[in-house]
């Protein structure tokens, strides 16, 4: 099976009340890992590349190892371009072979947000390639780029219908309170999203599928054994899973996760390389780390996506 694009996965995903995990690769055993999970439970998957991880691997090499990841499982993959910024990037991964990008004008203005989200759906729809747009900003770190709890918003419910009838996206990311990296909530305070503007959402755009941005769980084993390990991760703390349960249960069909196989991999390598301290081979390290994140996102899709045995 070739690559695919998310239109299938996504009416199966809201017909059927789960979520496809949307995970970022940045070289070969995260894309291992997560392919070998999603094999063993016969989950769709969209492996999604950041302009960071273009940076740091190169397009090409992406592309060929997710094309080698599909030929290995014959897994139906989505290769989606994340937080695309300008035209130019979602342009050149539509013509580099990606299934889907994100085209993130959510710092723009409204009006500007949706003509460049317009631009980027003409030239992708042309290429048989779907597109997600994003309204309201998350808190967090993007890229180097840092938005600040006063400049994140939540998304405001009644633009969405004039939003996606004005670009035609085939999905769209809204702001209900996560955020990216691993301080998601202050200590001492319970952790909430607007489940509200969710609803009200799914009400006003019956069947479109929502993508939740900033979904990391930020599992507690790993900060653990990082910080057991030398690490410093202090207050780090993620989204409930039980909240992803019930967002993949409502419009929610494609939950973003980068921070936890950050914290996977990092956990399994620092732990191999304090107990194994002459050893120098990357392969012996490597594969604790792509272990952890192999186990993780079997965890994620049978125990919180649900999109296990849909294939
Ligand atoms: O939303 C951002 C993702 O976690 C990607 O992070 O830009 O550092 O690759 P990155
Ligand atoms: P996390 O930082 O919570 O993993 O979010 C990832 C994300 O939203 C990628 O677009
Ligand atoms: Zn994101």
């Amino acid at each position: 099976m070739p690559i695919v694009t998310s239109t299938e996965m996504f009416k199966k995903a809201y017909e059927g009340g789960y979520a496809i995990g949307a995970f970022n690769v940045n070289n070969m055993e995260i894309i291992q890992g997560i392919t070998e999970a999603a094999a063993e439970t016969r989950s769709p998957l969209i492996l999604q590349v950041s302009a960071g991880a273009r940076k740091y691997a190169k397009h090409v090499y992406l592309m060929k190892l997710v094309e080698a990841a599909e030929a290995d499982t014959g897994l139906p993959i989505c290769l989606h371009l994340d937080h695309g910024e300008n035209f130019e990037v979602c342009k050149s991964c539509i013509d580099g072979g990606f299934t889907s990008v994100m085209i993130d004008g959510s710092k723009h203005p409204f009006e500007d947000n949706i003509a460049l989200t317009k631009q980027v759906v003409d030239y992708a729809h042309a290429h048989g390639v779907v597109v997600e747009g994003e309204l309201g900003r998350l808190e967090g770190v993007e890229d180097d780029v840092v938005v600040s709890a006063e400049n994140s918003s939540y998304t405001d419910p009644a633009q969405v219908e004039e939003f996606v009838s004005r670009t035609g996206v085939d999905s769209l990311a809204i702001a209900i309170g996560t955020s990216h990296g691993a301080y998601k909530f202050k200590p001492g305070v319970k952790p909430q999203l607007r489940f509200d503007i969710l609803k009200e959402v799914e009400k006003r755009l019956p069947g479109f599928p929502i993508v939740l941005h900033g979904a990391s769980s930020v599992i507690p084993e790993f900060v653990e054994t990082i910080n057991a390990y030398g690490g410093k991760l202090n207050d780090a703390i993620g989204v409930p899973e039980d909240m992803l349960r019930e967002a993949a249960r409502m419009a929610v069909c494609k939950i973003n996760i980068d921070s936890d196989l950050r914290l996977a991999l990092t956990a399994g390598v620092r732990k191999h390389l304090a107990e194994n301290p002459a050893n120098f081979d990357p392969r012996q390290y490597l594969i604790p780390g792509r272990d952890n994140i192999r186990d993780l996102v079997r965890h994620k899709i049978t125990d919180v996506l649900g999109s296990n045995d849909r294939i």
